[in-house]
C-alpha cells in the first residue's frame, strides 16, 4: 500500500523516475559487461602478444645480428665507407661525412641510414652491401672508442 503522503511529494516521482532510469542503465551494463570483459582480456592477450617481440626487437637493435668486427674493419674499407668517413670513421671536413666511429646510431637507425641516406651520402642496397656485411661493419664501428675529452688528456694537464 502506498502511502498518500509520500505520493503528495513533489520529489517522489522524480527520484522515482531517477532510480528507474538507473535500473535500466544497470541493466544494460550487466548486459554488456560479459562482453566488455572478454573484450578486455582479449584487448590484454593481443598486448602481451605483440608488445613482447617489439620490446625484444628494441632491445635487439643495439646489439646487431651475431657479428664479426674484424671482418667489418676490411669491409669498412673494401666498400669504401673509409674514402669519406676516415679509417676509423673519425669523420673529415673535407667530405662532410661525420663521426660514425662509434655510431651514435642504433643498428636499425644505422642500417637504414645506409641503405637510405638524406644528403650527400650515396645510397647502399642490400645487394651492394648484405645486412651481414653491414651488422659486421657496425660491430667494427662500435668497437672504436669515442675520442677523450681535452680535460682527460694528462699532456694537456701540466
Ligand atoms: C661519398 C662519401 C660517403 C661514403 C662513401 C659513405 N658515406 Fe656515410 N655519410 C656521408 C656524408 C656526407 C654523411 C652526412 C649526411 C649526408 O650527407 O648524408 C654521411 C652519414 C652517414 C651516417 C649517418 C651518421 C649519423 O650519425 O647521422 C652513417 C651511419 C653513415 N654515413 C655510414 C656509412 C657507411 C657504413 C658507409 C660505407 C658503407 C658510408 N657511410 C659511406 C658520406 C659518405
Amino acid at each position: 500500500m502506498s502511502s498518500p503522503n509520500l505520493d503528495k511529494n513533489p520529489d517522489r516521482s522524480k527520484r522515482e523516475k531517477r532510480v528507474k532510469r538507473i535500473s535500466i542503465v544497470n541493466s544494460f551494463v550487466c548486459r554488456v559487461e560479459p562482453r566488455i570483459s572478454t573484450f578486455s582480456l582479449v584487448l590484454t592477450a593481443a598486448i602481451f602478444v605483440f608488445a613482447f617481440p617489439v620490446a625484444r626487437a628494441q632491445q635487439s637493435s643495439d646489439t646487431p645480428p651475431a657479428s664479426n668486427a674484424q671482418n667489418g674493419k676490411k669491409l669498412f674499407v673494401a666498400d669504401g665507407c673509409y674514402e669519406c668517413h676516415g679509417r676509423e670513421g673519425q669523420g673529415a671536413t673535407q667530405t662532410g661525412a661525420p663521426r660514425i666511429g662509434p655510431p651514435q646510431l642504433s643498428f636499425d637507425g644505422f642500417q637504414s641510414y645506409v641503405r637510405k641516406p638524406m644528403n650527400q651520402m650515396p645510397p647502399y642496397t642490400g645487394k651492394a652491401i648484405p645486412d651481414q656485411d653491414l651488422a659486421d661493419i657496425y660491430a667494427f664501428l662500435k668497437s672504436i672508442p669515442m675520442p677523450p675529452k681535452g680535460k682527460d688528456i694528462p699532456l694537456l694537464n701540466k
